[in-house]
């Protein structure tokens, strides 16, 4: 086999090179023997689809092993018995070489098939505990062998969507002139708020250094400080907008609530673009056209894949996609849709008051039932956002934004950020954050300050829109929640 090039399975599904010899590897979904000859079902994962190896016995024993000796023969179509051990190996799940002659297929389903002229077994899956031996296992079961459910067409689908989605959002940036900026996972402030953190220690968790009062000592600590997982790049992404105007952070965010949702991780991955002049109308373009451009790339790249996922769970996943591109986001202040909740008759779960941050249900109703569109809204109560959201001159307001989609609700969160030195330390006083820990945060209000805005996507809840899946633990592939870090 050395010299023939490996192809991928995308690739030999369009070939129309009939006749032409192909080396194709990959995972066995099925094989179908009868008694001189066989179906495979080979996948690679290039593609959702299988390539169909029909495997003729003799001529498999002809090419691979010469013309079977006498006592190898074992009946009258001269099989060689190590044809025969050979396909009885190669199970559902085994990984195999195929070497092979191309041919117009007769099936229906596929245009090409492959007549194999010699195979390599890699490795072998016993059927008596392969776990994905058989089909249609549960959501719930594959995430107990989440090792081994990237082989399920399911999270090859929705792995292959991830990795297109996150190529996308770093074209889009590219393509409009904005940076990557790495910000860094272990950060020393809790300014953000967005939630409780995980703590990065290399002390002795029984015997902690203490300080004279009792307490333990981090000073002696790895960095001389606490630490702790970032929520957000948002704050070191500022600073970089306040040199290179339009940048961007795509990193890991942990956040250790223990809210078991079909919505929540505590390891989730963030895009943060931060762009310098942007006021909250030019944050509102930004997302909205961010998150059509992201579905488009979807609809263009990813067909085969969305057309399995909308056949299997969600029946209306690609006319929603389509939908959301052709809608025009609804533009709302909170406090209009306060009054719509109000003036809706609705029955809720949670009172709908001025001041009380919007539930689920009040997110979904306004986009599913009022609006029937993605819809935007601004202008929050300051208490229910961050300290650094641009507080407005109602001295009740702040210009944060939360973008809200169908079936997911809160799909960004984001605001312009408040430029001005004095408003910004005023609030801080309120709230309580210690000027130590922000100190170079304050420094950009302070030096070169500039109107700016940026934004949170939840790259998880994107995908769990772009997929149709309902958990977001089936589109991570090792989700982290309360009490699950196993793999
Ligand atoms: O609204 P959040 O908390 O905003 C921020 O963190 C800002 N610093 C963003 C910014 O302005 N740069 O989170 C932003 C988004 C949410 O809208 C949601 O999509 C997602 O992150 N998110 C989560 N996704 C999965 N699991 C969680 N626990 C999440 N918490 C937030
Ligand atoms: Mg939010």
């Amino acid at each position: 086999m050395e010299h023939l090039r490996r192809s991928k399975v995308v690739d030999v599904l369009t070939s129309r090179d009939y006749g032409t010899e192909v080396l194709v590897k990959g995972w066995v979904r099925t094989q179908r023997s009868k008694k001189n000859f066989a179906f495979i079902e080979l996948n690679d994962g290039s593609i959702i689809k299988n390539i169909q190896i029909f495997v003729d016995f003799p001529t498999l024993a002809k090419s691979m092993f010469g013309l079977p000796e006498e006592k190898n023969l074992i009946d009258d179509f001269g099989i060689s018995n190590q044809v025969l051990k050979l396909m009885k190996e190669i199970t559902t799940g085994s990984a195999i070489a195929v070497k092979g002659v191309l041919v117009e297929s007769m099936g229906q389903g596929q245009h090409v098939e492959i007549q194999a002229r010699s195979i390599e077994l890699f490795g072998t899956a016993d059927p008596e505990t392969y776990p994905l031996q058989k089909k249609g296992h549960t959501l719930e079961f594959l995430r107990e062998i989440a090792h081994l459910r990237p082989r399920t067409n399911t999270f090859g689908a929705v792995l292959r969507i991830r990795h297109a989605m996150a190529f996308a959002i770093h074209k889009y940036f590219n393509d409009h002139g904005f940076y990557y900026i790495h910000t860094p996972i272990v950060t020393g402030s809790d300014a953000e708020g967005a939630g409780a953190m995980f703590r990065v220690t290399t002390l002795d968790p029984v015997a902690p250094p203490l300080t004279a009062d009792g307490k333990v000592n981090f000073a002696e600590d790895f960095f001389g400080k606490e630490t702790n997982l970032t929520v957000s790049g948002q704050l070191e992404a500022e600073l970089g907008a306040m040199a290179l105007s339009l940048v961007y952070t795509f990193g890991p965010t942990f956040r250790a609530e223990n809210s078991n949702t079909p919505r929540h991780l505590a390891e989730f991955w963030m895009i943060e673009p931060e762009m310098a002049f942007y006021d909250i109308h030019d944050n509102m373009d930004l997302a909205e056209d961010f998150l059509k451009s992201l579905m488009t790339y979807a609809l263009e790249h990813c067909m085969e894949d969305l057309e399995f996922l909308n056949r299997m769970y969600d029946n209306e996943l690609i006319e929603r996609l389509r939908h959301v591109i052709e809608s025009r986001f609804e533009r709302l202040t909170y406090t209009e849709a306060i009054g719509i909740l109000k003036a809706s008759g609705q029955k809720w779960d949670f009172p709908v008051d001025w001041g009380s941050d919007l539930q689920a249900e009040h997110e979904r109703y306004l986009v599913e039932k009022h609006f029937q569109r993605p819809v935007m809204l601004t202008d929050y109560p300051k208490e229910i956002k961050a300290f650094y959201m641009k507080q407005n001159d109602d001295n009740k307001t702040v210009r944060g934004l939360d973008v809200l989609f169908p079936r997911i609700g809160e799909i960004i969160g984001g605001s312009q950020r408040e430029e001005n030195y004095e408003r910004l330390i005023r609030r801080i006083n309120e709230l309580k954050i210690p000027e130590k820990d922000v100190w170079w945060y304050l420094d950009t209000r302070r030096f070169g300050t500039a109107p700016h805005s940026g934004f949170g996507l939840g790259f998880e809840r994107l995908i769990l829109f772009v997929t149709g899946m309902s958990n977001i633990r089936d589109v991570i592939p090792f989700p982290r929640t309360p009490k699950n870090a196993e793999f």
